[in-house]
């Protein structure tokens, strides 16, 4: 559907979107029309036409009364359950998504593949891929925005916030911040480049990154000596991270809570927060001493550890079990 009124559709989500968007506009149009043209022939039909001209009570009509109660209804209740599923789909990620990081700073958009290739403002991406976007800012709110894709998420200091898109045509669109962040905020603009598949890899090898996000966030692992403390033997003074991604962690103090990438970056910008069941408060913070990027390579990297040593892991949960 081509309507002027629309931005370019670069997915299946826009088209969505686009489509439950004019229903409602249309629904308020013929609604709108229908009671000025109802009030205008009422009005003229029975307008006093002499000066002692008394108007009558009139009379009721329950038909009348829950036709128009009801007819609205199903189409305002149909409405709401269209606009949940978009909006479910729409914040659902698909298991098989890419993950991207973005980051908004003053007053640029920085983007890192999961290859370890960087981008500012320019962000390729292949087309027919579902493709995650972890978003979140290094200083003030902005919003990551992409109307081709009618995707927008805020990205917010200290917090993660995901969305997700699949790009199902090549071409560049714009990118937009959405959020008044300061005097440059109109100049925070990049465009996305939807690549074929082929040469979304032709381009991320002319672009040859030094090394992936994971490796980038070992090397920070290495420098920043966590594996003083995380190694993975019995002595170590801190939770062995090999296979703790994603899964439930038993924590000081009773709770349970999920180990994703907000808590783990909250663990190293604030550790004392929420600290493993089995162990001390003894962490010190990295507050102030790493970017926002570098956390999310630390983060690239924990995942990588994967589940390597998952049965390590359940012998450690099964001693803090018995320590309760
Ligand atoms: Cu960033 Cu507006």
């Amino acid at each position: 559907m081509k309507l002027p009124f629309f931005p370019e559709q670069a997915s299946a989500m826009a088209q969505q979107v686009d489509a439950i968007s004019l229903f409602a506009v249309s629904i308020s149009f013929v609604a709108g029309v229908g009671i000025v043209a109802v009030l205008t022939w009422l009005g003229l039909r029975y307008r006093r036409s002499h000066r002692d001209e008394v108007g009558s009570a009139g009379h009721s009509s329950n038909l009348l009364e829950i036709i128009w109660s009801v007819i609205p209804g199903i189409i305002f209740i149909g409405l709401f359950f269209w606009g949940a599923k978009i909006y479910f789909e729409n914040y659902r990620i698909p298991p098989d998504a890419v993950r991207y990081y973005v980051v908004g700073k003053q007053w640029m958009w920085k983007y890192q593949h999961p290859s370890g290739n960087r981008e500012i403002n320019d962000f390729h991406v292949p087309v027919d891929t579902p493709i995650e976007l972890v978003v979140t800012s290094e200083d003030v709110i902005h919003s990551f925005f992409v109307p081709a894709l009618r995707v927008k998420r805020d990205a917010v200091p200290g917090r993660y916030s995901t969305t997700w898109f699949e790009a199902n045509r090549t071409g560049t669109f714009d990118i937009f911040c959405a959020e008044y962040c300061g005097a440059e905020h109109s100049l925070m603009i990049g465009k996305l480049h939807v690549m074929e598949q082929h040469d979304y890899e032709e381009w991320l090898e002319g672009n040859e990154p030094a090394q992936s996000l994971a490796m980038s966030g070992a090397a920070l692992f290495e420098q920043n000596s966590c594996g003083t403390c995380h190694r993975s033997d019995s002595s170590a003074r801190a939770p062995i991270l090999d296979g703790i991604y994603g899964r439930e962690i038993a924590l000081l103090g009773g709770g349970v809570i999920v180990a994703d990438d907000a808590y783990i970056r909250e663990s190293i910008m604030n550790p004392q927060a929420k600290v493993v069941a089995g162990y001390q408060p003894i962490m010190p913070t990295f507050q102030g001493q790493l970017r926002e990027e570098e956390i999310l390579e630390l983060i690239s990297y924990i995942q990588s550890l994967g589940k390597k040593a998952e049965s390590r892991t359940e012998a450690a949960a099964a001693v803090s079990d018995e320590g309760e």
